[in-house]
């Protein structure tokens, strides 16, 4: 097996293209377009844009869960097409947009399915689904014997998330990982994935909605135009600061080149766009109501992600 157990792996998209074939009611959909990226060992790649632009399509070619109509995934520079899929989803973590739980077993037994797949023993297996359902707040002796039904939307979610951290992955793709958890409780995972993320190393694929989500959790942030388009890839600062193209303009918010991001409980941040001459920031701060803090975008990043740690 070779992806699995605390190592991570290069994932390289050359060229990547997926049409969808015609169907009765209309023509083709080109759902990805020539999309070239590197996801560096280690490293979180948060996948954006607006619905439709082939996000879930692009993360699910890396899986083999969808197979490409041109291009190549290379993990750790090899074809992943010349590998066996389901021997190469096994050392895959990962989290479906609308989960996927296996209705007939129990939230054990389902965070349980690679372990026992991988041949681990019962011991070692148990251990590991307490600590992850832990870790995702759904406690073992409370929730590890109930089924699928009788969670709530978040919860299922949640469960996903401790299915896909079960194996410590080299590779993990969260499809809208946290889509369904209120917005608290996400700020809550989100810290605490990215804990587990910085320990476990794994190479992550993120797929969101939430451009906050993107920028805490992501250390480059791919902002996708339809037709699985590339607009811009670079770290979350400069997406927010110099947006590369109008489309990433809008996706991020024009306005006052200004965003707010809140962390729950923590000082107002404006991220201010990069200005060499600080006007904006002037702007900002005339702008803006007492009790926000008016930052530099790059101070801004860091000041959202030291109270993340915080648990702020
Ligand atoms: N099985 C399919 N057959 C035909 N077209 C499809 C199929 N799956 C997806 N598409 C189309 O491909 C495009 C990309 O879909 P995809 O699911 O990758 O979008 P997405 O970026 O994940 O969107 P969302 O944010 O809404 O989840 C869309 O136009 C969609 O309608
Ligand atoms: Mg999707």
């Amino acid at each position: 097996m070779p992806y699995v157990g605390g190592v991570s792996a290069r994932i390289e998209l050359d060229r990547l293209r997926k049409v969808y074939p015609a169907g009765p009611r209309g023509g083709q959909t080109v759902a990805v377009d020539d999309l070239s990226l590197v996801v560096e060992p280690g490293e979180v790649l948060a996948l954006v844009g607006p619905s439709g632009c082939g996000k879930s399509t692009t993360l699910r070619m890396i899986n083999r869960l969808i197979e490409p109509s041109g291009g190549r995934v290379l993990l750790d520079d090899v074809d992943t097409a010349g590998l066996d899929p389901v021997t190469l989803r096994r050392g895959i973590g990962y989290v479906i947009q609308d989960v996927g739980l296996l209705p007939h077993r129990t939230v054990e037994a389902n965070v349980a399915t690679v372990p026992r797949l991988l041949g681990w023993d019962r011991a070692r297996t148990r251990a590991r689904v307490a600590d992850v359902l832990d870790l995702v707040g759904l406690p073992a002796g409370t929730y590890g014997r109930r089924y699928p039904h009788q969670l709530s939307g978040g919860e299922r979610q949640r469960v996903g998330v401790a299915r896909a951290l079960a194996t410590d992955p080299a590779v993990l793709l969260l499809d809208e990982p946290f889509g369904a958890v209120d917005p608290e409780f996400r700020r809550h995972l989100q810290a605490e994935v990215a804990a587990i993320l910085g320990d476990v190393g794994s190479t992550v694929v993120l797929v969101t909605h939430d451009l906050d989500e993107a920028v805490r959790l992501g250390d480059r942030i791919a902002v996708l135009s339809r037709g699985g388009h590339l607009e811009q890839v670079a770290d979350p600062l400069t997406v927010l600061a110099r947006p590369a193209t109008a489309r990433v303009r809008d996706f991020v918010g024009d306005g006052a080149a200004l965003r707010m991001v809140s962390p729950s409980g923590g000082p107002a941040v404006v991220v201010v766009r990069d200005d060499p001459d600080g006007a904006d920031a002037d702007d900002a701060a005339a702008d803006t109501g007492p009790g926000a803090t008016v930052l530099a975008a790059r101070d801004a990043l860091a000041a959202l992600r030291a109270a993340d740690r915080l648990g702020g």
